[in-house]
């Protein structure tokens, strides 16, 4: 039961490394040992033990990650495992300005001190390995009513000055993700070349650029930095975005609805770019 558990965790952990694939952590590690890497990524093989040793190192002398003091999700979360900062050893930092925690813990990595606080929120070790990761979260997320490339519905949104802005729903999650990685510019054709994600500290540097344009465009304060917000937004960003695809969601949960602004089809709030980047952390 335990081991499943883990398993299930780890593998819902990966649910939103498709439109977060620039995000730091989240591997599992005993999956990667388990599973091998592909010949494409042999060269991360062939470094991958001098980085294997080099990040025992750093973790002996590192503090330990955050972890849940119960191993389960918190039931009153406002989704599925969406927020777990009640049940958490750093709970009460998810409700302080996520700059001012991390400025208390000069290098660590905030998804260790963070570990576990949503099921897509996951450390499992310094040496992540992006083009896997990225992999596996694809064909996770697809799930079984994948049928193909634009064999899904196609969705017209209504998002900023976005003209004819169409999507193929091939997958549920398509429908907020597409329009997710579209604003953040992080679809194919956007600029982004996946063979850079082959080198972690490349993907890294480029993760840190993008997280510095994001807040030089959109100033976000300080006090719309804390984590359990960010967490309990996520639901609202779907509805919100769910509302630009003109979907009617009356079936959503009332709080979330009542968040979202969301009353009819046509009396409702479309997710704004502003909205996805702050989901992007
Ligand atoms: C992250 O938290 C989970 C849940 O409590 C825990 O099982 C796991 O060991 C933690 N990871 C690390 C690296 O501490
Ligand atoms: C809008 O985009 C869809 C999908 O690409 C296309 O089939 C349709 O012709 C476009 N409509 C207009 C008005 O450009
Ligand atoms: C990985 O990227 C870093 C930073 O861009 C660069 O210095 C390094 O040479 C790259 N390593 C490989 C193996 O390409
Ligand atoms: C939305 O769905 C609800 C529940 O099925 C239904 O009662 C309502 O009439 C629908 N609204 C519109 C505008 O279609």
């Amino acid at each position: 039961m335990e081991s499943n558990r883990t398993h299930l965790f780890a593998l819902q952990a990966r649910l939103n490394m498709m439109s977060l694939s620039l995000l730091i952590g989240a591997l599992s590690l005993c999956v990667a040992q388990e599973e091998g890497y592909s010949e494409e990524t042999s060269w991360i093989e062939a470094s991958s033990t001098n980085l294997l040793q080099f990040g025992q190192a750093l973790r002996d002398s590192q503090p330990e990650c955050g972890h849940l003091t119960v191993e389960a999700c918190d039931p009153r979360a406002n989704a599925f495992c969406s927020n777990n900062c009640r049940i958490h050893t750093h709970g009460a930092d998810c409700y302080r300005p996520v700059p001012d925690v991390m400025a208390e813990h000069p290098g660590e990595d905030g998804y260790c001190y963070f570990n576990a606080t949503a099921f897509w929120v996951s450390y499992s070790g310094p040496n992540p390995h992006f083009e896997k990761e990225a992999a596996e979260g694809v064909l996770f997320l697809r799930g079984p009513s994948y049928k193909g490339l634009n064999t899904g519905p196609l969705l017209a949104y209504s998002f900023e000055d976005a003209v004819n802005l169409t999507t193929y729903a091939d997958s549920a999650h398509y429908l907020y993700d597409d329009l997710y990685a579209y604003s953040l510019g992080f679809l194919q054709g956007q600029g982004l070349d996946p063979k850079w994600m082959k080198n972690s500290s490349k993907w890294i540097s480029i993760s840190r650029e993008k997280c510095d344009e994001i807040q030089a465009k959109f100033a976000f304060e300080k006090e719309e930095l804390v984590l359990a917000d960010w967490l309990d937004f996520n639901m609202v960003i779907s509805a919100m975005t769910m509302c630009s695809a003109g979907m009617n969601i009356s079936y959503m949960d009332a709080d979330i609805l009542r968040a979202a602004g969301w009353k009819s089809p046509t009396d409702c709030k479309p997710v704004t770019s502003r909205d996805f980047a702050k989901h992007h952390y």
